[in-house]
């Protein structure tokens, strides 16, 4: 997960209105009722019991976290742009022909190639204190023998600009505290661009966490045309609470950066695409999904191999029990989400043209622990549609229909008015490892993957299989 928006309800009708049309006219062409409505999708009782049975008690069960531990275990973490996405990339086109799937094809696309490259960050006064330290992806690096200078500790952007006079030729330090991801992520994103126009020579910012054990959590920054491009990284929250104390004592902090990070030109790279056509209208779609790249520490176990797998487990869990849905259910593992949703955006460009044949559009890239639920976008008739859907999940308690539905790689599908769904679970607990050398395959838990696997095909089956595409209106 790189960005959580939460915020686009404005801009979804007027970006709709070009697609919106077709889906008036489904929507003109049913006379049925909601009761009708609510009737055939209690039909999916059985089916809904099934697919619980088999993902949770059954033969496939633990399936989705052996295969994940398999592919991290042998290829590691899977930056955009690197030999190790590249080689994952290969193996999954594999493994879901192997799976039987259908129409399993790769679609190309550019993305950006970074390298972080050997860094360190040593404090030299007040004393001597090598610091764990992640370069921001995007970052520039140092010239060789680094950068030596006094630091300069904030707390937050308003505090930069009252003293932006201080900056000049300094290392800032942002120490701002956790609010939630969402807001405190723009320190990230942002940190280097803001340090820079005042006069910064490099910027370190707290990691994005809610919990630390001395540990940097990496992510995508953005600089700014205009705006000098200085190096920037991520320190610990426990380096950037005790520069702040010293810095409040008055004591002068000098630290040297060394970063060789560096931008290479953009490689080739593939959204991976496989399906379940459907049987009486394949040209309509369910989309799931989850990114396969990752940042290049720990094992991108969490994020996303758990939502990237639980989407394949979705498919393999249906064509094990033998069901074609009535339209097309399509697994796409997005690459370089991490980057900017740059696989997925590409992918929405060529595919848009058949936009008024979207039904649903689901990720998952917010964990694979235990879910309590969706989060869904849509219109209130969708809404109500999606709670009779969840209604099959009773038998796992399973069951909450909330809102902001979204994802980085699903959002201009969203905006667009395609109606969206993402997994609920614990993003506290997310938080403590996201790109982070702790994102491995022991923050994972097969039985909260059998379960989310079981959530995410019971949904998707049921939707794709429903007589009708999910209104828009
Ligand atoms: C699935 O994993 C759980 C938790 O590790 C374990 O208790 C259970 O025996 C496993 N099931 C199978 C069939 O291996
Ligand atoms: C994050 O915090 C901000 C500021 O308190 C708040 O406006 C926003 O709704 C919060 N977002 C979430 C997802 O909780
Ligand atoms: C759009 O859908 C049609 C079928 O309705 C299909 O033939 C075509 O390949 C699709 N285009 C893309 C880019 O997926
Ligand atoms: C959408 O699917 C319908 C059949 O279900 C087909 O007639 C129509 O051409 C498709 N629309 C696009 C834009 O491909
Ligand atoms: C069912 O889930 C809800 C949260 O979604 C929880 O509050 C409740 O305690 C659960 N009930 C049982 C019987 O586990
Ligand atoms: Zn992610």
């Amino acid at each position: 997960m790189k960005f959580l928006i939460f915020t686009f309800v404005g801009v979804v009708h007027l970006l709709s209105l070009g697609a919106g049309k077709a889906i008036y006219r489904h929507d003109m062409v049913s006379q049925r009722t909601f009761q009708e409505i609510q009737k055939e999708i209690a039909r999916y009782g059985d089916v809904a019991k099934a697919i619980i049975q088999l993902a949770v008690y059954g033969n496939a069960q633990n399936r989705s976290y052996d295969r994940l531990a398999l592919l991290v275990d042998t290829i590691g973490p899977r930056l955009s742009g690197s030999k190790n996405l590249e080689m994952a990339i290969g193996i999954m086109h594999q493994s879901l022909k192997d799976n039987d799937l259908d129409n399993v094809h790769l679609e190309p696309v550019k993305i950006p190639h970074w390298e972080r490259g050997e860094e360190s960050a040593v404090m030299l006064k007040p004393r001597i204190h090598t610091m764990a330290i992640l370069g921001l992806g995007s970052s520039t690096g140092t010239p060789p023998e680094g950068i030596t200078a006094e630091v300069l500790v904030v707390h937050s952007f308003d505090e930069l600009k009252i003293r932006a006079s201080e900056a000049k030729g300094k290392i800032v330090v942002y120490n701002q505290a956790y609010v939630n991801y969402s807001t405190t992520v723009k320190y990230r994103i942002q940190g280097a661009v803001e340090a820079a126009k005042v006069g910064a020579v490099a910027s370190l910012i707290r990691s994005v966490t809610p919990f630390s054990i001395y540990s940097p959590h990496t992510g995508i920054q953005k600089y700014e045309d205009g705006v000098p491009k200085i190096p920037t990284a991520c320190i610990t929250v426990e380096d950037a609470n005790m520069m702040s104390r010293m810095a409040s004592r008055g004591v002068k902090i000098v630290i040297q950066l060394k970063m060789e990070a560096k931008n290479y030109p953009d490689t080739e790279s593939f959204n991976i695409v496989a399906e379940i056509t459907g049987i009486k209208y394949p040209e309509q779609i369910v989309l799931v999904s989850g990114h396969l790249d990752s940042w290049d520490v720990g094992q991108g176990a969490m994020d996303d191999g758990g939502g990237a797998f639980i989407s394949w487990e979705a498919l393999s869990l249906i064509r094990d029990l033998g069901l074609r849905p009535k339209r097309t259910l399509r697994l796409v593992l997005w690459t370089a989400e991490e980057q900017g949703g740059i696989g997925s955006f590409q992918y929405y460009q060529l595919h848009k043209v058949n936009i008024s044949n979207y039904s649903l559009v689901m990720e998952s890239d917010a964990g694979t622990f235990l879910p309590t639920g969706l989060q869904f976008t849509g219109s209130p008739k969708a809404r109500a549609i999606m709670k009779e859907v969840m209604s099959l999940l009773q038998p796992l308690n399973i069951t909450q229909v909330l809102s902001h539905g979204q994802g980085e790689d699903i959002n201009v599908w969203i905006q667009a008015g395609v109606p969206g769904a993402s997994l609920i679970d614990n993003l506290y607990k997310y938080f403590f490892f996201h790109h982070s050398h702790g994102d491995t395959m022991t923050v994972m838990d097969p039985k909260q993957m059998n379960v989310a696997a079981a959530v995410w095909a019971v949904v998707s089956y049921v939707v794709a299989d429903m007589e009708e595409m999910l209104p828009r209106f």
